[in-house]
């Protein structure tokens, strides 16, 4: 073999649970063909897409619509993730079988799918068939109302962007025998507080950069986190500057590149890495195989990460 050859490590396809396209409603910023072109750069072979578009996806119409238009047009596996709403409950049994997760939106975000009201969380966890994960936006310690809700109603949650000061009670979730699993996003790992002030508008995203101190603690505990998930979230630069800013980075293209840079700086592994971007989330989102299905990194080759090449 020569000395190239073996700098070349195989991967398997990346997963993604958490990506938000932006086809229906915002294809000035992505669409169905773009945004999984985008995956495949980034060597992401199965995506799971986020129901907080315009319109959004809360009943079996619009998943039927967003099936339609992604039909002919997508380059990696896709599925759907479906939007609960007190009203949207009365599809879940419907849907539970053509979606790969359920998101709640507990607090602010893009869209307006914010849930607030006790009694619509309450018909929300109790509606949602399962088995597959609530997936929870709840930042601080709205995570607790969550946790709260799973343990009565005896359903799977996964907390989406996890940030520091949300581990200890995630810790103590999984000891009450609460079925919880987490994720973390590239941008809280590698961007703080400090990044944000240096990129202004172009730092704002939910949950909000985390301080230095914050930040290092996503890193010391990620071996109690379960899977990294992009929250790929591209606007274009105008919306980016406007006021109000939307909020959201893009990732699918970036995170492999970063990751593997976290590995040369001897801060994880590749083989903690194929658990998180791949074992972790196809199992715990049910998702299937895909076989013949890898992706090939030179490990000797670098770059710079330019938004000209994206
Ligand atoms: O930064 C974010 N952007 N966080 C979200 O929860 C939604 C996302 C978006 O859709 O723009
Ligand atoms: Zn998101």
């Amino acid at each position: 073999m020569s000395q190239r050859e073996n700098t070349i490590i195989k991967l398997p396809g990346l997963v993604d649970v958490h990506v938000h396209l932006r086809e229906p409603g915002a294809t000035q910023k992505e669409d169905f063909a773009t945004g999984t072109m985008a995956a495949v750069a980034g060597g992401y072979t199965q995506i799971l897409d986020m129901p907080n578009n315009t319109p959004a996806t809360v009943s079996q119409k619009s998943l039927e619509e967003k099936e339609k238009l992604a039909t002919g047009k997508i380059w990696c596996d896709l599925g759907f993730n479906f939007g609960a709403t007190a009203d949207s409950s009365k599809d879940f049994k419907k849907v539970a079988k053509k979606v790969f997760g359920l998101k709640i939106y507990m607090s602010n975000t893009t869209g307006p799918l914010i849930v607030e009201s006790e009694k619509a969380k309450e018909k929300i966890f109790e509606a949602w068939p399962g088995p597959l994960p609530i997936m929870i936006h709840a930042e601080d310690k709205v995570i607790e109302d969550a946790i709260k809700l799973a343990k009565k109603y005896k359903k799977a949650i996964h907390i989406c962007h996890v940030t520091a000061n949300q581990l200890q009670a995630i810790k103590k979730a999984k000891k009450d025998g609460v079925e919880v699993t987490c994720e973390v996003t590239p941008h809280h790992l590698f961007l703080n507080k400090d990044d944000a002030r240096r990129l202004g508008s172009l730092g704002i995203m939910k949950p909000p950069l985390l301080t230095k101190s914050d930040q290092q603690k996503l890193w010391d505990n990620l071996d109690k986190i379960d899977m990294i998930s992009t929250d790929h979230a591209p606007h274009t630069l105008e919306e980016k500057k406007q006021n109000p800013t939307p909020f959201g980075v893009p990732g699918l293209e970036t995170t492999l590149p970063l990751m593997l840079t976290a590995v040369a700086l001897g801060k994880t592994s590749t083989a903690r890495l194929c658990e998180m971007l791949a074992t972790n989330p196809k199992k715990i989102f049910k998702l299937p195989e895909q076989k013949d299905t890898y992706v090939l990194v030179d490990f000797a080759k670098t770059y710079k990460i330019s938004d000209k090449n994206l």
